[in-house]
């Protein structure tokens, strides 16, 4: 069967006995996780009594309909969201390229333009004109230009302004600020990385003693926090490795204790992965936490652990692939954190992400798919350190290493003192 796609038509049973035991001391949390078995319990039964034929199905066209409307036309409800518009530009230029639609050349350049006007002065890009540079919309930008991968997206990006600004934004112990003035965590060491590495600016100097903060992260439960010293969380814990990786040091972390730690955060019940212990299943951690598993498993493989799979990544694939399609889809298009809730474009994206994940195993030996449900069904893979297609990955390392990578004399805060 290798390289054959496996097909997975049928549910799995969900046994009462994988649900939350409280042992009989209940608490508000504990609540809040049966509330959240009973609602999945009825979603999928609901969902096994209107198909005859149990078959999940992704909701291609309504999803694409609901993209596609997102990128001209976003209700008030994105208000709060003034500070992410370059994250709403890569949430939902990625969710069209997992589901293969090609994006029209006249979007492609509207969305371009408008990312131009996003950069500062200071060579990051902000959440909206005229705002300050942080690294969070900058490391959405770069990745929504690769996405649409042309001269013109590519040739937006001011690659010494760039290096100026995350010069700007490095601090002496080897973390990043999220802007200047702003909080450190591991998401800026993550975003500093893709976006260097994507553009060739990465400098061995601009990521001194990254790596070792980094390792900081790395907390008692196996994943790895925010800061030193908090507690472990899926968001971070994948910034964390994504970024170790980048760097090549991925290795110094302990993986088998950060293995042991995400393995643990699928729900038994749900199916979905949870962020931190203790925390409810959420669908945007299908990618957050599901795509540690893709890094861990080259990472396990590159220190000469010989017991991998050749097949399967070392989660539940399947029980992922349920909890997606059956409990995260609106049916009118886009998709969501549980029932219940809203859907949206960031959950939309990292939902479609983690549902890539789950369907394609890629190894030395090729790839392996195991789609739950129609063909149809079947998304882009997505490269699980950048989390964009690795076609698009592979066009921007070609153009970018054309360039030269800038002379790095630069020091800390130089673009404030320039
Ligand atoms: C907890 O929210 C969420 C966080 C503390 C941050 C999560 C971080 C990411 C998703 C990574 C971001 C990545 C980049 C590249 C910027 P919560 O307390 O509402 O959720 P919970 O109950 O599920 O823990
Ligand atoms: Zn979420």
């Amino acid at each position: 069967m290798d390289g054959l796609p496996t097909p997975l038509r049928c549910f799995r049973e969900h046994h009462a006995a994988e649900k939350f035991a409280d042992d009989g001391a209940e608490t508000v949390t504990s609540v809040e996780q049966k509330k959240v078995e009973c609602s999945i319990e009825e979603v999928t039964s609901v969902y096994k009594q209107i198909h005859n034929i149990p078959q999940p199905t992704l909701l291609r066209e309504q999803h694409y309909q609901y993209l596609k409307k997102g990128l001209r036309h976003l209700s008030d409800a994105y208000e709060c969201l003034d500070a992410s518009r370059p994250w709403l530009c890569f949430w939902i230029l990625h969710s069209l390229e997992l589901l293969e639609e090609p994006i029209p050349s006249t979007i492609a350049s509207d969305v371009c333009q408008f990312l131009a006007r996003c950069q500062t002065s200071s060579g990051g890009f902000a959440g909206g004109p005229g705002q300050h540079a942080h690294l969070a919309p900058t490391y959405a930008t770069v990745n929504a230009l690769c996405i649409i991968g042309t001269e013109e997206a590519y040739s937006i990006i001011n690659r010494e302004k760039l290096l100026d600004f995350l010069w700007s934004v490095k601090q002496p112990d080897g973390s990043f600020v999220m802007h200047v003035g702003g909080e450190v965590d591991v998401r800026s060491a993550y975003c500093a990385a893709s976006v260097a590495s994507l553009t060739n600016i990465l400098t061995p100097k601009l990521f001194e003693d990254t790596t070792s903060w980094i390792l900081r992260c790395q907390n008692w439960e196996g994943g790895l926090s925010g800061v030193p010293g908090l507690e472990a969380h899926g968001g971070y814990t994948f910034c964390g490795m994504a970024a170790m990786v980048i760097l090549g040091k991925e290795h110094m972390l302990d993986l088998k204790a950060l293995l042991r730690w995400v393995v643990s955060r699928q729900m038994r019940f749900e199916g979905g992965f949870q962020g931190r212990c203790n925390k409810l299943v959420d669908g945007c951690y299908s990618f957050w936490q599901a795509g540690l598993l893709p890094l861990l498993h080259r990472a396990l493989f590159k220190d000469g652990e010989s017991t991998l799979s050749r097949q399967q990544w070392m989660f539940e694939q399947q029980a992922l692939q349920e909890y997606i399609l059956l409990c995260c889809q609106n049916p009118t298009g886009g998709l969501l954190d549980k029932p219940g809730k809203s859907r949206d474009f960031y959950h939309t994206c990292y939902c479609l992400s983690g549902l890539s994940v789950a369907q394609h195993f890629g190894s030395l030996d090729g790839p392996h798919e195991l789609i739950l449900g129609r063909e149809e069904n079947r998304l882009a893979v997505t490269h699980p350190v950048y989390n964009i297609c690795p076609e698009k990955v592979a066009q921007a390392l070609e153009h970018f290493l054309r360039l030269p990578v800038p002379e790095d004399n630069r020091q800390r805060g130089a673009s404030e003192q320039s």
